[in-house]
């Protein structure tokens, strides 16, 4: 009985979410749309499943499975015409900004079982560690330091990265590598080792308790598995992955997820509540100052998803395949 009124409870309270989501999404584009400045549509030939959408909003669900089943034709034609790099083994970097379903796509990838190396967000310590006084990153740098890190690990190696986690790891253990149990290939054997009491971890396995994690346990877990595949929300831009893309070693292909910025903006208001007061009342009765931080920097980030898409859309010959 209790079990029943649980499920209840919960599924309203998941339709109250996203009912909720859904209003601030239309209040937010009715405040945002008339400010567009019209710009030049990205030059492309590609018919776009987006096509499809209409109005801003794809009509019904149906529609949907039939872009999805026209992708999954696209990719599957994909794979069987790529000749096999790297051994044979894929590295999958999935780019996106916070909030656009980046973790939902990527268990796509943690969910594909004992040939998929994933990880979670790994340049969240890059970015913690690099972050100046004033709150910000130098943009420069970080993008190289990421790069860096992200190259070393697609080849299983976790000794840069072990620089920028903090504390520093003892003999290549931590017990602070954030959301380790968003990868499942770091809660399982042979990495999961016997659990060990009184040690706390924050971010402990949640289907199973575990010791500390050894990276170099995770290291050999990962070389053993054919594919891998990092979700980033940290790397800006796609150009400063070039050397990827040109190492021999490597096999990666790049996705790149983008949201209309309203979405997000919208889905933002209901995840940290608090911090958007103001926004709450500007999408009921008021107006939008176009100077607000919070405006800034959806157009910073709708800035760098373009520059992204428009290195994409000239193909350049270090992209081809990519
Ligand atoms: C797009 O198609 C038009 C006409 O078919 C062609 O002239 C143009 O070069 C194409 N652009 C790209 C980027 O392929
Ligand atoms: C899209 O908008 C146009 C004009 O505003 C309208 O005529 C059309 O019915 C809309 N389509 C859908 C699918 O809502
Ligand atoms: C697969 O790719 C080939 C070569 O580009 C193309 O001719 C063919 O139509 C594609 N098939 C599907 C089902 O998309
Ligand atoms: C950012 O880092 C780069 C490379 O380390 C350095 O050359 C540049 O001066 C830095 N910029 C700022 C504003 O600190
Ligand atoms: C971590 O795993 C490696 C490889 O099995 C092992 O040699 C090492 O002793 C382990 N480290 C610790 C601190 O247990």
């Amino acid at each position: 009985m209790r079990i029943k009124y649980t499920i209840s409870l919960v599924f309203i309270v998941a339709l109250v979410i996203i009912e909720k989501e859904n209003n601030i999404i239309s209040k937010v584009s009715d405040k945002l749309t008339p400010r567009q400045t019209p710009q030049t549509p990205l030059q492309s030939n590609v018919s776009a499943p987006a096509l499809l959408k209409q109005n801003g909003s794809y009509s019904s669900l149906s529609q949907l499975d039939v872009i999805f089943t026209h992708l999954k034709r696209r990719l599957e034609n994909y794979t069987q015409r790529t000749e096999s790099r790297a051994g044979g083994r894929k590295h999958i970097l999935l780019m996106a900004t916070t909030r656009t379903g980046s973790s939902f796509v990527g268990e796509f990838f943690n969910q594909q079982g004992s040939n998929m190396f994933y990880l979670f967000e790994p340049l969240w310590h890059v970015e913690k560690m690099l972050t100046l006084e004033t709150g910000g990153t130098n943009a420069t740098a970080s993008a190289r330091a990421y790069r860096d890190v992200l190259q070393q690990l697609f080849l299983c190696d976790f000794t840069l990265l072990e620089t920028f986690i903090n504390p520093l790891p003892v003999d290549h253990v931590t017990t602070s590598l954030f959301r380790r149990e968003s990868s499942s290939s770091l809660c399982e054997e042979p990495v999961c080792t016997p659990f060990v009491k009184k040690v706390f971890e924050r971010y402990h396995c949640k289907t199973r308790r575990c010791g500390p994690l050894n990276l170099t346990l995770a290291s050999e877990s990962c070389r053993q598995k054919e594919h891998r595949a990092i979700k980033t929300v940290r790397v800006r831009q796609l150009e400063t992955l070039r050397p990827l893309a040109e190492d021999p070693r490597l096999d990666v292909k790049f996705i790149q997820l983008v949201r209309d910025p309203r979405a997000v903006l919208a889905s933002r208001m209901v995840a940290f509540s608090a911090k958007y007061k103001n926004w709450k009342k500007w999408a009921v009765d008021g107006e939008v100052p176009i100077d607000d931080d919070e405006v800034k920097k959806l157009k910073g980030n709708c800035d760098n998803i373009r520059m992204s898409a428009e290195v994409g859309l000239k193909q350049p010959a270090w992209l081809q395949g990519r």
